[in-house]
């Protein structure tokens, strides 16, 4: 039954070009959204920019422009990117727009007049000569407890304190170098805990969330939410609040709402006004929020209680997805990998990327690992020498050798046929699923069975004798490439669009089924074949990294870091005392009153998990850890904390502060395994 959807990707912050982390996200909902088409379901695809706040006001006084003129540029950038990779939105509009402005009007009025809001004087540092209160980041000093200078107002890098930038000592303004002042200001917070019942249920509900994504949901619901606070003081770039002038919504309390003010500007120009309120009041179709597992806590609490609040409808679904590493780290300026949509399109087809991410996501919150031999290696042996190459060799040939024209599919080609069947219904709940990588490797299926055929069938040696044998062989071999091209033109649009006409078809793929008509038979011809994706070296991936390291800011001289001296020399045996195995965080939490500490609960392959607490609360935010192997020693005498029993220990280097790593393995590795 055709169903509707509206589908939103995270909005992307307008201080900042988009970059390949960023495309998982949008390459992901982008593919989708066209496999939605492709079942025949109405979908809506809707984004915009991210333009207000603190850091993108402060960014726009430094490059000499009015907000407006800063996000302006990135809003033209980021649209041509995002149409470079195809990626192609119903609407992209900006949550600096009038429409955003009335919905969060019409928000704020029905939370104030719903008794929704509370209002509390707020204490905060405040920079005499910027006029201006200082958030966390813009404040450093001393930390209170251990005494290491210049440490920024949230946490000490040294000794992972978490405080207020109150706290710390002999405080500074990084805007002025000034000395701040305590100032207090009042401010409009929603009483969280007032929705917990609504939340539970919400996050309860069937197929709202990923299971692992619930679990976050129900440890933060487990202790009493705390009042979310909604204004911030001028200056700031954002929309004043109507009845307090010089206060300005929360860059996140507008930002979401951007979707429904997406959606509106979607309405209009499709001559649909009204569709807006249908999807939003009135209860059309499904909602989908397709996210990073960065911001869960954003869109799994704070925006369904103001939802909820606001009587509007709330979303059906948080997609969440892992996050992008590059050969298995994060995305770093220094290192070149932190690359720009814009700058990998300088080098390489936007193709080969749209390929590799989509065969790389799926339904799971773990992160995505771009591996640059893997993907070199990939791209040809998948893509070009398997998809690509049985399109062209199995063209070329009916073009010269035949005239083009399609033969018969025979009698006994009908088990090749039912299998592509098969793997077409199978690839396109995968992709309903969340499941591109599965729907990839059921296109690439195809491809692998069409060119087995090909090469044991050798058309060249029949074509002789037989030339009506060889005619139906390449014809059977240009269905079945046609049905891969079916199932994989939602990941691959511009491939299937290229391919479509050489097999003398029009335009391109609209509907899955098409994949299963096998209908490319005679008197039908091919069209005019011609190349379609040239391989890929490592030398090219290698250019972007270094064009990618030029744009960076030179990296900060590096102080020697004495290495620490070698403990005493021990035997292979007294090594092998230590019993190093392969875990698998399955969730994490901060620790009340321990501000070092996370909680972990890792999958050894045992019975049931281990409660494990690592100190690793200032490196990393816990919800980037699930999914993450880690390496765990085993065999440790568990030790009771004040917290409670930690069986385990999680290795990590660094030199501490937001400098820690874990050590990590791939996800193939299966959790249990012993490390040697
Ligand atoms: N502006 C907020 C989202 C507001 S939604 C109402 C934001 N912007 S962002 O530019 O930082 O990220 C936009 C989306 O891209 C987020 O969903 C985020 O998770 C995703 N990604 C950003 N960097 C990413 C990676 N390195 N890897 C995968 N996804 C990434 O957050
Ligand atoms: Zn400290």
């Amino acid at each position: 039954m055709p169903e509707s959807y509206l589908v939103t990707a995270g909005l992307p912050y307008a201080n900042g070009s988009i970059h390949i982390g960023h495309l998982v996200e949008y390459l992901m909902a982008d593919t989708y959204v066209r496999a939605l088409r492709m079942s025949g379901h109405e979908a809506v695809f809707v984004c915009a920019d991210d333009t207000h706040g603190t850091p993108i006001e402060i960014n726009a006084r430094k490059a000499g422009k009015t907000p407006q003129e800063f996000v302006a540029l990135y809003a033209e950038e980021h649209i041509r990117d995002f149409h470079r990779f195809s990626i192609e939105f119903d609407s992209f509009s900006s949550t600096n727009s009038e429409e955003n402005r009335r919905w969060v009007h019409e928000i704020y009025a029905r939370l104030r007049d719903g008794g929704h809001l509370i209002e509390r004087d707020l204490e905060q540092l405040y920079d005499t000569e910027a006029k201006r209160f200082l958030p966390d980041r813009f404040v450093k000093g001393t930390c209170p407890k251990c005494g290491t200078e210049d440490q920024y107002g949230d946490v000490c890098e040294s000794c992972k304190t978490t405080y207020e930038p109150k706290d710390l000592i002999n405080p500074r303004s990084v805007l002025t170098d000034s000395t701040p002042v305590l100032k207090t200001s009042t401010h409009l917070f929603v009483p969280l805990k007032t929705y917990q019942d609504f939340l539970r249920d919400w996050t309860h509900t069937e197929s709202r969330l990923q299971p692992e994504v619930r679990k976050f949901v129900e440890a933060w619901l487990q202790e009493d939410l705390k009042d979310w606070c909604i204004s911030r003081d001028a200056p700031y770039f954002g929309f004043e609040i109507p009845d307090r002038p010089g206060k300005f919504f929360y860059v996140w309390l507008d930002a979401p709402v951007g979707y429904i003010a997406s959606t509106e500007q979607w309405a209009k120009t499709a001559g649909t006004p009204k569709a807006v309120d249908q999807f939003w009041r009135e209860g059309r179709g499904k909602i989908i929020h397709i996210i990073g597992k960065d911001i869960i806590y954003f869109h799994t609490l704070f925006w369904p209680a103001t939802l909820h609040a606001a009587g509007l409808r709330v979303p059906d679904r948080i997609q969440v997805h892992g996050m992008l590493t590059v050969d298995g780290v994060k995305m770093s300026k220094t290192r070149g990998t932190f690359i720009n949509a814009s700058t990998y399109l300088e080098h390489l087809d936007p193709m080969y990327l749209r390929f590799f991410l989509t065969s790389k996501t799926g339904a799971s919150l773990t992160d995505i690992d771009l591996g640059v031999d893997e993907f070199v290696h990939r791209v040809n042996a998948e893509l070009v020498n398997n998809l690509a190459n049985l399109l062209s060799r199995s063209l070329s040939f009916l073009n010269t050798k035949l005239d083009g024209i399609y033969g018969h599919l025979e009698a006994d080609t009908e088990p090749y046929i039912l299998q592509a069947k098969e793997a077409l219904r199978l690839g396109e709940a995968q992709y309903a699923g969340f499941d591109l990588s599965g729907a990839v490797r059921s296109a690439l299926d195809i491809a692998t069975l069409g060119n087995k055929l090909f090469q044991d069938g050798a058309p060249w040696k029949v074509l002789k004798e037989d030339p009506e044998k060889a005619r139906n062989l390449v014809t059977l071999c240009l269905n079945l490439a046609r049905a891969a091209v079916v199932m994989i033109a939602p990941a691959l649009p511009t491939l299937a669009e290229k391919v479509y006409p050489m097999l003398g078809l029009s335009l391109r793929p609209t509907r899955f089924e098409e994949g299963a008509a096998f209908d490319l038979v005679a008197p039908r011809r091919a069209g005019a074949h011609d190349r379609i994706i040239d391989r890929i070296t490592r030398k090219e991936f290698d250019q972007i990294v270094e064009a990618t390291k030029a744009l960076a800011p030179p990296a900060p001289e590096a102080s020697p870091s004495p290495v620490e001296p070698l403990a005493p020399e021990i035997d292979i045996e007294t090594f092998s005392k230590v019993d190093l195995r392969v875990g698998r965080v399955l969730s994490a939490s901060t620790v009340e009153g321990a501000t070092k500490l996370l909680r972990l609960e890792v999958d050894l392959g045992e019975d049931k998990p281990r409660q494990i607490f690592a100190g690793i609360r200032s490196a990393y935010p816990p919800e980037a850890l699930i999914g993450k192997n880690v390496l765990v020693a085993a065999n440790l005498k568990p030790r009771q904390m004040k917290f409670g029993l930690s069986e385990g220990m999680v290795l990590a280097a660094g030199p501490g502060g937001k400098d820690i790593w874990l050590a990590e393995f791939p996800e193939e590795v299966t959790p249990g395994n012993r490390v040697h």
